[in-house]
């Protein structure tokens, strides 16, 4: 079932308020409240004092007007009073200091006292709600980050890391190439997280990898050692966690692997940007977090206003966006869109980050949206039970590139996150679903995987790619793939190393152009602008479809075709514009029979979701001008962020 849900938190407000607060959400049509993550401090004001009658109450509110209740590990912010009595819970920045209290998520994930404290408080929470029907899952701590304490005992778990994954210290020099530099260590005691002000690019990039690698891994040691303890209290009950963009993000696939369902934070723009390559952005992370589990996923918190509070506050949502944009993560595939939050707060740090409703409880035109959204919703629901986006076309997401090009930028405006886009805007501007799954997910039911910069090598996705064109599906891969071996350290063979059998053709020599400019030509003479990088390609099995028509390798081939297995294999070797993306993808899902629509307006997004009873339609206006025009030959017309939504 879909539901519209809010984040709701009791403790903020006067009790005398909670009643009026339920009756207009069940008057809404509100099916869930998330309630909790922040709040340790008032289950447990005094060590050892639990306080959970008031949340009892909260809950026990919501569950007479059958709405369904999700809490929340409060872990985020320990009290004060425990900082207080073991100073060494908070985490501390990389000029070995400790971080201000104050702020929230300041907590150590390796503090021995911090972890028993925090299982103790899970452990009462999640027993004490067991046998609560309407508490349907657990979402664990709030938006966590990967670890970058750098206190002595994460540097000890660090170290035990590196210990587990190579063994010897011989088998870690060799692993990074320490002797260039002298970087050779002789004890693990010199293993020392990346602290201080040195730059980090002058760090070895090899070890700078393992150590993103190790964050992420400390942070899911956190959150499985929280999801272990809701399992043995509340077996049956769904334990997720939500998580946002951030600049210290886990690997989201190992996140998500031991947890029920993908959950997200989505924080769509209320200013159309200008730039056409950001338009299907909201897009592209809803089936980022889609294809975490190849299967729907809930929104934790969704826009509902003005967003500011540490920044300048931003403009409101305009009429439309909030119907519009939970709409739209439905039709990606979210089962529930719970929204930030029910009412603006009074007090805190966030009192400019706007709820549902405004600080004078005046429910407003906002509100009014939200309510068309759960009539919407409500609609819609039995038509989308059962049903999932099934995805004919899949762009590959690597938490190691990611990472890898933060630590080693490629050249002037060359983004691992651009060129993922890109490709995933070809496919989506024609109107296909597209899965953004892990780069070492199996490729079954797909027909198209696209492979951006697949820069550090992986053996089990490097032979998924041989194996899937090899059975006659069509792999799109582009420059900078098979430059680093798993370890970033570059591969002495001629680009693209372990991929040239499968692209049929190999790299005679690259140039990083950065900002300047080049145009690539097609047989049939149409030209597109090239930027970022150029590898210059000699085709050996593969036909060279385009080349480069300016400087010295005007004539060399910029993209390759070929034909390995039964299958297709393209190379593009340089950065375009959407346009140059567009016209392979739409050659591609030709060529594999996938239907497209070629002629849709720009911000238009087609997807579909289907089960055993039938598949639903969603055609969604994703700007801020109406657009009419033709579909399957019938005339359409929508409202700016207006969703359509047909039984097909
Ligand atoms: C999210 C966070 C919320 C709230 C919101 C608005 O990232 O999880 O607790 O802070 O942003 O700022």
């Amino acid at each position: 079932m879909i539901s519209i849900g809010v984040d709701y938190y009791p403790e903020h407000w006067d009790e005398k308020m909670w009643k009026a607060d339920a009756d207009l959400m069940k008057k809404a049509g509100v099916g869930a409240v998330r309630m909790g993550e922040f709040a340790w401090s008032r289950f447990e004001p005094r060590e050892g004092e639990f306080h959970f009658e008031w949340l009892d109450r909260a809950v026990e509110l919501f569950s007479q007007r059958g709405i369904d209740v999700i809490l929340c590990t409060p872990t985020n912010c320990p009290p004060l009073w425990l900082y207080e009595k073991y100073p060494d819970a908070v985490q501390t920045g990389a000029d070995g200091k400790k971080i201000a209290t104050g702020i929230r998520g300041h907590r150590c994930y390796n503090n021995a006292d911090l972890l028993r404290y925090a299982d103790r408080i899970v452990d009462i929470m999640t027993k004490r709600y067991a046998n609560e029907p309407s508490v349907i899952a657990w979402q664990i701590d709030n938006e966590l980050e990967a670890n970058f304490c750098f206190c002595p005992d994460c540097t000890e778990s660090y170290r035990q890391w590196l210990k587990n994954r190579y063994g010897s210290l011989d088998e870690l020099n060799r692993a990074y190439g320490n002797s260039v530099w002298s970087g050779e260590y002789s004890s693990w005691e010199q293993i020392k997280p990346p602290l201080g002000s040195y730059p980090k690019a002058w760090l070895n990039p090899s070890y700078m990898l393992d150590f993103y690698r190790y964050a992420s891994s400390d942070v899911i040691k956190y959150i499985d050692r929280q999801a272990a303890i809701i399992r043995k209290n509340c077996p049956g009950t769904l334990v997720t966690t939500n998580m946002w963009f951030c600049e210290n993000m886990p690997d989201f696939h190992d996140e998500f692997a031991r947890l029920d369902i993908a959950a997200f934070d989505n924080y769509p723009v209320t200013v159309i940007p200008e730039d056409k390559e950001e338009i299907y952005s909201h897009a592209f992370h809803l089936d980022l977090v889609r294809g975490i589990k190849r299967k729907n996923f809930w929104i934790m918190e969704q826009l509902s206003g003005g967003m500011g509070c540490w920044s300048p506050m931003g403009r409101m949502p305009s009429p439309g966006m909030i119907r519009g944009y939970a709409m739209q993560a439905v039709a990606h595939g979210a089962d529930k869109v719970l929204h930030f939050r029910w009412r603006t707060a009074v007090s805190g740090a966030e009192m400019h980050w706007h709820g549902l409703i405004d600080h004078s409880n005046v429910p407003g035109r906002r509100f009014e949206e939200f309510v068309s959204l759960c009539r919407q919703a409500a609609e819609v629901s039995h038509a989308l039970d059962g049903t999932k986006v099934v995805s004919r076309v899949a762009v590959l997401y690597s938490a190691q590139n990611e990472w890898a090009f933060r630590i080693q930028p490629q050249t002037d405006g060359f983004y691992y996150f651009r060129q993922l886009k890109l490709l995933h805007d070809a496919f989506v501007s024609l109107g296909v679903n597209v899965d953004i799954i892990d780069e070492n997910s199996p490729l079954d039911g797909y027909e198209i995987a696209a492979a951006p910069t697949m820069y550090i090598t992986n053996e089990r996705a490097v032979k998924n790619l041989y194996d899937f064109a090899a059975k006659g599906k069509t792999v799109i891969l582009t420059d900078r793939s098979g430059v680093k071996d798993n370890n970033n350290k570059c591969i002495m063979e001629q680009l693209p190393t372990v991929y040239r059998e499968l692209v049929g053709g190999y790299a005679e020599e690259y140039d990083p152009i950065g900002g300047g400019r080049n145009t690539v030509r097609f047989s049939d003479r149409e030209e597109f602008s090239c930027t970022g990088w150029c590898d210059i390609m000699t085709a050996e099995n593969a036909q060279a479809i385009a080349q480069y028509c300016e400087g010295y390798y005007a004539g060399k081939a910029a993209v390759l075709l070929n034909d390995y297995g039964k299958g297709k294999v393209y190379y593009i070797g340089t950065i375009g514009g959407r346009d140059l993306y567009r016209r392979i993808a739409a050659q591609a899902l030709g060529e594999r029979g996938v239907k497209f629509y070629d002629d849709l307006p720009r911000g238009i997004e087609i997807t579909e979701r289907s089960g055993e009873k039938g598949s639903v339609r969603f055609i969604f206006n994703n700007t801020d001008k109406t657009q009419s025009f033709a579909l399957d030959g019938k005339r359409l017309e929508l409202a700016p962020f207006e969703m359509l939504c047909e039984n097909i």
